[in-house]
């Protein structure tokens, strides 16, 4: 039996080999500070958690229309509407199994074998193993402090050729919390509109932001396709809920591929989705953004005050992506003997491309500030002994 080739390209997640390295330290009864794991550490709003449970209770817990209840669709409509001023029509909203279902729903329906798809380095690794799943080719254009860390007009300009089929954006990002000003994102949007490429924006960082707020890529480029999700901002990472705004063609064969490849996503999942837009949740979900924005300032000044550089302003989602060169020449082994020596765990640059990941560390501010000024201590005594 033969596992296909394609499986040979699919990278794993690096930062899993940090994950159970620190959940066996855990087991021994070490003290381990989490700051890389790309989650909320918030649990579930209340709100969110009551309509589950109402809804559990019903004992519906059935299969939903394959495109999603229409409630939550309308719902997810008048957030557009609301927070960007765009008028989506709901039948356009797909809601799918997080962010990662949209994905698959997005590429499912755009990439042929074969194209290219132009996508930032660094940047979150599964967008370049759902192109590969689908028998495409990640054009990983590589983005530094010049550009903001992101993709912009210029640089597609200079990557892109007649195979190149689209791209994938997202703002604010993963791995560097860096955001598109939105000049950047219009000329980007026009540069590929004016190409016939696609655009998957992936907004999933969207709310959390820490400065000028995100424009949805919606705002100027109608037919784009937008991936966001109910994982971060709206802290439900493990509901496994998201959405994508697909154009207005489109919607029947993403009709088709959603019935073939999950039927429909989870349905209590969506129950509980629909008291995520409530008034009292997006009061707790802001109160949430600000402890955000304080981890973040405490976190950014810290690790600059100890040596690190931080070239990628990190103005939105909860990362930071630190350059560790004076401290080490490989930040992969770097990361392995921080976590063994001080126990804390952070993410290595591997994880996030092949633009010099040997150079970067991701901090996630996913844990209280007492907890990372805990961790920033141990980081600050570990890298002083190692400062070339
Ligand atoms: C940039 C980015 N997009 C998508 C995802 C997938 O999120 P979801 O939980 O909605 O599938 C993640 C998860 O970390 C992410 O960082």
């Amino acid at each position: 039996m033969n596992i296909a080739s394609r499986m040979h390209e699919i990278s794993p997640f690096h930062v899993m080999e940090i994950l159970a390295r620190a959940r066996a330290l855990e087991r021994a009864g070490r003290d381990v500070i989490h700051m890389e794991i790309g989650e909320p550490d918030f649990p579930t709003p209340p709100r969110v958690v009551e309509a589950a449970t109402r809804f559990i209770r019903s004992g519906e817990v059935k299969y939903t229309p394959a495109a999603g209840l229409p409630e939550l669709r309308e719902a997810i409509a008048g957030y557009y509407a609301q927070r960007y001023g765009v008028s989506v029509a709901p039948e356009r909203i797909f809601v799918t199994p997080g962010a990662s279902g949209g994905f698959l729903l997005a590429m499912g329906l755009l990439v042929e074998a074969g194209a290219k798809i132009a996508l930032a380095d660094p940047g979150y690794p599964c967008y370049a193993n759902f192109v590969r799943l689908f028998g495409g080719e990640p054009c990983l254009v590589p983005v530094g402090a010049d550009s903001g860390f992101n993709l912009d007009a210029g640089l597609l300009r200079r990557y892109w050729d007649e195979r190149t089929a689209g791209i994938v954006i997202a703002s604010p990002a993963n791995p560097t919390g860096s955001m598109m000003p939105p000049g950047v994102l219009s000329e980007l949007l026009d540069y590929a509109h004016g190409r016939a490429g696609f655009v998957i924006s992936d907004e999933i960082y969207h709310g959390l932001e820490y400065g000028e707020r995100s424009s949805t890529a919606l705002e100027f480029f109608p037919d784009a396709f937008v991936i966001n999700s109910f994982s971060k901002y709206f802290g439900m990472t493990g509901w496994r809920l998201g959405w994508v705004v697909v154009p207005e063609e489109f919607m029947g064969d993403a009709e088709k591929l959603a019935q073939n490849i999950f039927i429909s996503a989870p349905s209590h999942s969506q129950a509980a989705a629909l008291a995520a837009f409530s008034e009292e949740n997006l009061r707790e979900l802001e109160r949430r953004r600000l402890v955000f924005r304080e981890r973040r300032d405490f976190m950014w000044g810290r690790l600059r005050a100890i040596g690190f550089v931080v070239e990628a302003s990190p103005e939105g989602a909860f990362y930071i992506y630190a350059d560790c060169a004076r401290f080490a020449p490989d930040s992969y082994q770097f990361a392995l003997d921080l976590l063994m020596e001080t126990g804390v765990a952070v993410t290595p640059g591997l994880d996030f491309g092949a633009n010099c990941p040997e150079r970067f560390l991701r901090f996630c501010y996913t844990a209280p500030v007492p907890r990372l000024s805990e961790g920033m201590d141990r980081i600050e005594g570990f890298s002083r002994g190692r400062q070339g």
